[in-house]
């Protein structure tokens, strides 16, 4: 029980800290969002490794799953069905849905829904400056990503870099590491690494989509 609120709160103070952030600097960085173990249960669990699998297999990528651009980016992605999810990738989804009931209380936000990718960026793929709204269509409010590579190094690349109004800032993607943003806000880039980058990328949004 003491052991149960333990969690709780320092749980509470994350989410604590990602509703600062935004308020304050329109973005949180949270390192250990998952722990060690989280991350690899994520990334052994069938569906991520079956969709690495063929992501590697170049060439044979299904067209939804590759970005048509690859002058702007390199990343495959693999939408998550929350109801077919598996209970590793469901621990992620219930974190982030508790973080959507949080940031709306805590910011007067009213965020309804979550849709979420596995992302894979292969040797040498980047993803140039943008913007995670769309013109046509802004109903993604506070972007999220997780991170899923243990023992990243900076000499690894793959960084994420986010442009202020004051210049840019740099994050490794490390395992466990949560980064959320204002997607109408901060543009922002992925570098290329000379491993392969995981994550599980997603968007609050203020429709409900599913
Ligand atoms: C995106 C994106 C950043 C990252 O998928 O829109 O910008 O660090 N991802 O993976
Ligand atoms: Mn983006």
């Amino acid at each position: 029980m003491l052991l149960h609120l333990g969690m709780e709160q320092k749980l509470l103070s994350l989410f604590d800290t990602v509703a600062d952030g935004i308020a304050v600097d329109g973005i949180a960085v949270i390192d250990d969002f998952l722990s060690a173990s989280e991350v690899i249960d994520i990334t052994n669990d069938d569906e991520f490794s079956n969709a690495m699998l063929r992501f590697r297999k170049a060439g044979i990528g299904k067209q939804q799953e590759k970005q048509v651009n690859e002058g702007i980016r390199g990343d495959y992605i693999q939408w998550i069905d929350p109801a077919t999810a598996s209970a590793p990738v469901q621990v992620y989804l219930d974190r982030i849905s508790q973080l959507r009931v949080f940031l709306n209380q805590s910011l007067f936000l009213s965020l309804k829904d979550v849709e979420i990718h596995r992302t894979v960026y292969p040797v040498g793929t980047f993803y140039k400056r943008h913007l995670d709204q769309f013109k046509k269509d802004d109903h993604r409010k506070i972007t999220i990503i997780c991170y899923l590579n243990p023992d990243w190094k900076e000499e690894d690349g793959g960084q994420l870099r986010v442009y202020f109004g004051d210049g840019a800032k740099d994050f490794f993607p490390l395992a466990g590491r949560l980064v959320c943003f204002r997607s109408d806000l901060l543009e922002h880039e992925v570098l290329p690494a000379t491993r392969e980058r995981l994550s599980v990328t997603g968007w609050m949004l203020d429709t409900i989509i599913s």
